[in-house]
């Protein structure tokens, strides 16, 4: 018995036998507390730097660990190692989120929700950093802080603001169709399990040959679309704000581990230069009619994280982590993400991030001339060359592992998108042609009770914009929140600048 005990000692963070976790050391029974009592002073120290910064969007999150396997030759579009043959298995690790909230927030929240997958392949990690939805709000990165700020809180009630949320909404146009999609009930998820996940972006995949293509990723839910409706949503929020970090964590505890079908919408060169809509705006789907979707693989998340703070907390996703075979295309958004994400790990979790378990490249392992930083926990490159070029067989680059050259050519300026389709054809579609009755009366209604909480002039702006999408979407919101709907449709027919001016305070 004492042998069993003894193997299990509690020590101190530097291995040293405790002897007493209950009472502090002190002068006499109820003398003050010495500094001498070392253990008290490092436990204290500890627990005051427990907290890291939380991401600064997505803090709220789930994660699981499973695998990705290939169901489809597409060794003609990409030489990515880990999609070369059918049947092949990477091993991965996925966190869901909400976008908006703190990481204490509720999982019920009207948010999209992010969808990210670390493909732990032999090429080193790919790290697939989507969305539930095929859109986004903005297409220029430069708007993206103006854009969060206003979903946070507001700088003096520290509360969310609907006039923040709407005043900036309706000045961006663009954002209709993600707003759309937001406020329709796949805006309320009922579980992670029961949504899709969209790259949104266009990604380009190029082959052995050097040729390349546009493509568009989707993971359709094997689980099958379910959302919550508004009063659903609103009750979870307040009764369980863990309820799909819990639902994830359960189904896969007893053995129902969910599955996403990968399929892509794939595009040539040519094609692109020829098509109706900017493959390089976020803001646009490409429509199924024109590019139908091919199966390619299958997502199976099989394993729960040991400890949430090591894998989930401590997980780093960045598009930027491309490997041989995938690149990233001209969409300006997709260009700053690339910067964006890697900078604010460094600030998250330190120089050394990457060599964390759950971002260490485990089926490629590291092998650069990085060295040092704070918290450089492994053997630091040993006694290797720390620089290149080296005579003593440092590693070297492969030239096998570059992209193909690439065309690029134009002015330097800051230009608007100028591609000839409007922002309101694609909402527009969703809501004459994809919703139903019910789903209509429920966005509207989405709408309504959420725009309600801003002033009139800018619920009359946000309305014109629905309004542009379609007559009967906007006169449907309008007449919910009691406006003037003629007011409503002569600031429809405005420019944006006019719309803008026409509503000023
Ligand atoms: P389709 O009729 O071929 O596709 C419509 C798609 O809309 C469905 O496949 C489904 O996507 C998705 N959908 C259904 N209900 C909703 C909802 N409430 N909110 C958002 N998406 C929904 O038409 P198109 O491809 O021509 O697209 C028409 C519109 O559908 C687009 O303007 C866009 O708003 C939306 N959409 C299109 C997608 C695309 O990649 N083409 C992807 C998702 C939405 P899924 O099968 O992915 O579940
Ligand atoms: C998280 C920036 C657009 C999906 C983040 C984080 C930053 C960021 C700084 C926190 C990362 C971390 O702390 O680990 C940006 C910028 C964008 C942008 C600057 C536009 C210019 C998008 C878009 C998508 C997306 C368009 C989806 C298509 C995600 C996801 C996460 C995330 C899924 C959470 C990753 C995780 O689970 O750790 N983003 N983002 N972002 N972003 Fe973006």
């Amino acid at each position: 018995m004492n042998e069993k005990k003894k193997t299990n000692t509690m020590t101190t963070g530097f291995g040293i036998p405790v002897g007493d976790d209950q009472n502090s050391l002190t002068a006499g029974e109820r003398g003050p507390v010495l500094m001498q009592d070392v253990h008290l002073l490092d436990k204290l120290s500890h627990f005051d730097r427990e907290r890291i910064p939380e991401r600064v969007v997505h803090a709220k999150g789930a994660g699981a660990g499973g695998y990705f396997e290939v169901t489809e030759d597409v060794s003609k579009y990409t030489k990515a190692a880990f999609l070369s043959e059918v049947g092949k298995k990477t091993e991965v690790f996925a966190r869901f989120s909400t976008v908006g909230g703190e990481k204490g927030s509720a999982d019920a929240a009207r948010d999209p929700r992010g969808f990210a997958v670390k493909f732990y392949t032999e090429e080193g990690n790919y790290d697939f950093v989507g969305n539930n939805t095929p859109v986004f709000f903005i297409r220029d990165p430069l708007k993206f802080p103006d854009f969060i700020h206003t979903q946070k809180r507001h700088p003096a009630t520290n509360c969310k603001d609907a006039d923040m949320f709407w005043d900036f909404l309706s000045l961006t146009p663009e954002s209709t169709h993600q707003v759309t999609i937001l406020f329709s009930d796949r805006g309320t998820p009922a579980t992670y399990r029961n949504m899709n996940g969209y790259s949104s972006h266009t990604y380009k995949w190029y082959n052995e040959d050097g040729e390349y293509f546009w493509v568009q990723y989707h993971f359709k839910t094997d689980q099958g679309i379910e959302n919550l409706t508004r009063e659903e949503a609103e009750k979870m929020s307040a009764t369980d704000p863990d309820h799909a970090t819990r639902d994830l964590y359960e189904a896969i505890e007893r053995g129902d581990y969910p599955s996403w079908t990968l399929e892509m919408q794939i595009m040539t060169p040519e094609e692109a230069e020829e098509y109706r809509f900017d493959i390089t705006d976020i803001t646009k789907v490409w429509p199924h009619g024109d590019f139908p979707t091919i199966k390619i693989g299958k997502l199976v998340l099989n394993r729960n994280p040991d400890n949430y703070f090591a894998e989930v907390e401590q997980a780093a996703f960045s598009p930027a982590n491309l490997v041989p075979g995938i690149g990233i295309s001209p969409d300006k958004m997709l260009q700053a993400r690339v910067f964006s994400y890697h900078d604010t790990h460094i600030h998250r979790l330190g120089p050394n991030y990457n060599l964390i378990p759950v971002n260490r490249p485990k089926n490629s392992p590291e092998n650069s001339y990085q060295r040092d930083g704070f918290m450089r926990v492994d053997g630091n490159g040993g006694s290797g060359p720390n620089y290149w070029p080296n005579s003593f067989n440092g590693p070297s680059p492969d030239p096998d592992a570059l992209e193909p050259p690439f065309e690029v050519s134009g002015l330097a300026q800051r230009t608007p998108y100028t591609h000839p389709n409007d922002d309101f054809v694609q909402p527009g579609n969703l809501y004459r042609d994809v919703m139903d009755d019910e789903a209509r009366t429920h966005l509207v209604g989405n709408i309504v009770s959420h725009l309600s909480g801003a002033v009139k002039r800018i619920q009359l702006r946000q309305a014109a914009l629905f309004f542009k999408a379609d007559p009967d979407y906007g006169t449907r919101v309008a007449e919910g929140l009691g406006l003037d709907v003629q007011k409503v449709k002569e600031l429809a027919e405005m420019t944006k600048e006019e719309r803008a001016k026409a509503t000023e305070e």
